[in-house]
């Protein structure tokens, strides 16, 4: 039996939504927030690095990274059509075994998964209610960074957001997007040795880098 947040997330991130990113990363390549973790996972000048990207949607992450520092990916997503794009796309690319595919909520199958060089959240935070459950479970992951992207803190993200999940409500869908507090999100990771070394911003997300320290 799936997870509610597989059923959820299976509804909101389905077949045609994965067909349509997977057409945008193959004409443009990855979009602009991927772009800012790629080049923090880059940044750390790691070799044959161990990846788990969390809610990885059509893969872009391991796409491009394995073709330079990392040499073994785990992608954990709760989305089923997602995977099976990213699935696709890894065999088509050559990297069928080097990544790892798991259809899960990462929360409740992090237990059972070896620890990794970096982990990655792109634009995941915002699609999961317990940001404390998911980012607490990624830092015990991950031997030296975790890198993410959510949305930025600002009173526009937060209008936005909430008319998003008004239309949510309306449609009795139960997915709704979060803007979380960022000082939260810190305290959480500092408080298991993470420190943020690097930020950028877009107009709407923000990258943040945290590495391993000691
Ligand atoms: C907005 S999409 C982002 C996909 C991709 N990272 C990107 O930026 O294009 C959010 C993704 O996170 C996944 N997701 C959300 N919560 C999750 C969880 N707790 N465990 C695993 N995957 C999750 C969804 O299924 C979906 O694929």
């Amino acid at each position: 039996m799936l997870c509610n947040c597989c059923e959820m997330e299976n509804n909101t991130f389905g077949e045609n939504e994965a067909k349509a990113d997977l057409k945008d990363y193959r004409k443009r390549g990855p979009a602009n927030q991927t772009k800012l973790i790629l080049e923090a996972v880059r940044l750390l000048g790691l070799r044959d690095a161990s990846l788990l990207d969390v809610g990885g949607g059509i893969g872009a992450i391991h796409h491009e990274l394995l073709n330079d520092v990392a040499s073994e990916a785990t992608h954990v997503d709760a989305s089923s059509a997602y995977l099976k794009i990213a699935t696709e796309e890894a065999k088509r690319l050559g990297h069928s075994e080097q990544v790892k595919f798991i259809h899960a909520d990462f929360t409740d199958v992090a237990d059972e998964l070896p620890q990794v060089d970096v982990v990655t959240l792109d634009r995941v935070v915002c699609c999961y209610p317990n940001f404390r459950a998911l980012l607490k479970a990624a830092s015990l992951k991950s031997r030296r960074a975790v890198v993410m992207t959510y949305p930025r803190e600002e009173w526009y993200i937060k209008a936005v957001m909430s008319i998003m999940n008004f239309f949510q409500r309306l449609r009795n869908d139960p997915f709704r997007g979060f803007v979380h507090p960022v000082h939260e999100m810190e305290t959480l990771l500092n408080g298991e040795g993470l420190r943020k070394i690097s930020v950028k911003r877009l107009f709407v997300w923000e990258m943040a880098l945290y590495q391993r320290m000691g």
